[in-house]
């Protein structure tokens, strides 16, 4: 079922399917790796919060990030769902090419989704700020979860989009809506120097969908880290822990600490609680500040709910050991196709990894804390993104003992 909203966000997208077949597909031979690397993003050392046959949801999916999904996860059962028909077709397209059959896609908008505590991970991102009433989208993910489920969800930061949001309702009270056409000539004939122009000028000449996709769209709703706590807390869910998407990491704007030149000031900041900490560096940070890119959890999951700085001292328990997981790799053609390489490479690549000494010095036997002591301030914090994430996913560690 969809909503009329819902159908015009899909014929949107399937008119600028974004984003574009990704250059680069790759299934990971280990089917343990990622749920690894996941439940150690959340603080579990232990490894249990998903297991790799978990049942994943990735609403909103577009063209890649549900085979992404199920490549990533090949033990799991990857369902991908999303209103735009063209998306749907060019992922199921390249799932043919690599073979991915853990992954189911459905047409199906999120307002009417029917699931009741199916799944263990449901990945949201970019999807629910396109619509007039996100909470409502955020209500029927919460009811999808199971109670010690993880829900990824990423919205748009508030910060990031004033020039943008700015454009697109221009666009709409000029009654230009989605033609690209007269927004690029709208866009290259304002005479005026300001932040909007200055964004726009910059990114004129992007490709059709980027440039429609940022600066068209239909419906655009923004947050900050407050706004989206009390979202969250509207469909009995808590925000658990920043999550370091592939995209912030490499920008290098992936963290919520705000950083200062006076001692005693830091120490106040760390000392706050999570949430009040994250919303200070939104609001400090300002632009800067990163994607509201968050694991979200049930109001009501059993499971302890461990801060920032649990998470810190988990990981300086844990005994790490290097990945040495391999994966396939397809590279996307001209053609549109994906064509396998040769062989299978490492998943971790450590020659472009910040922290290499202490990749080196792991040994399987030592902890965290033996390698390398207590690194004062947020620098453990920097260790956990830049190595034991996802986004970063050189080391697994585990509890001692
Ligand atoms: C910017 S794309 C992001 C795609 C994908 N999540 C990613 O990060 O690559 C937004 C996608 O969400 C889909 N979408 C937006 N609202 C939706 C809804 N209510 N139900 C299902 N899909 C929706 C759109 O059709 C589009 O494919």
């Amino acid at each position: 079922m969809t909503t009329h909203h819902e159908r015009m966000i899909g014929d949107f997208y399937s008119e600028f399917p974004y984003p574009w077949h990704v250059a680069r597909l790759a299934r990971c031979g280990d089917p343990a790796l990622y749920p690894a690397l996941v439940s150690q993003e959340v603080g579990d050392y232990g490894h249990r919060r998903l297991p790799p046959d978990c049942r994943i949801w990735v609403p909103g999916c577009g063209v890649n990030q549900a085979l992404m999904t199920a490549l990533r996860f090949p033990a799991a059962h990857v369902v991908g769902s999303d209103v735009s028909e063209e998306s749907l077709r060019m992922c199921a397209a390249a799932a043919e090419q690599v073979g991915a059959g853990n992954l189911e896609l459905r047409e199906e908008g999120i307002e009417g989704s029917p699931y009741r505590e199916e799944f263990d991970y449901i990945v949201c991102t970019g999807v629910i700020h396109h619509n007039p009433d996100p909470g409502a989208l955020l209500a029927r993910l919460a009811a999808a979860l199971r109670p010690e489920g993880l829900l990824e969800l990423m919205v748009y930061n508030t910060f990031h989009r004033r020039e943008i949001t700015a454009f697109q309702e221009a666009l709409r009270l000029i009654g230009h809506g989605q033609d690209v056409w007269s927004a690029r000539r709208l866009a290259g004939s304002i005479d005026s120097d300001n932040q909007l122009t200055a964004r726009l000028r910059a990114e004129l000449h992007e490709p059709e969908i980027a440039f429609a996709d940022t600066w068209l769209n239909p419906c655009e709703r923004t947050f900050t880290v407050g706004g989206l706590h009390d979202l969250c807390a509207a469909a009995g869910l808590v925000l658990e822990a920043p999550c370091v998407s592939e995209l912030a990491k490499a920008s290098g704007a992936y963290s919520w600490e705000l950083p200062v030149r006076d001692e005693r000031l830091g120490g106040r900041l760390r000392a706050l609680p999570d949430l009040v900490r994250w919303q200070v560096g939104n609001l400090l940070l300002f632009d800067r500040s990163p994607l509201l890119w968050f694991y979200l959890r049930r109001r009501d999951n059993p499971l302890p709910l461990a801060g920032e700085d649990e998470r810190d001292e988990a990981f300086l328990d844990a005994v790490p050991t290097r990945v040495r997981a391999t994966e396939r790799v397809w590279l996307l053609e001209e053609s549109g196709g994906y064509r396998p390489m040769d062989g299978e490479r490492p998943v971790s690549e450590p020659a472009a990894t910040a922290f290499p000494q202490l990749l080196a010095d792991v040994d399987g036997r030592r902890t965290v804390r033996d390698l390398c002591g207590a690194p004062g301030g947020t620098m453990v914090r920097r260790m956990r993104a830049e190595l034991a994430t996802p986004a970063g996913p050189h080391l697994v560690a585990r509890v001692a003992g």
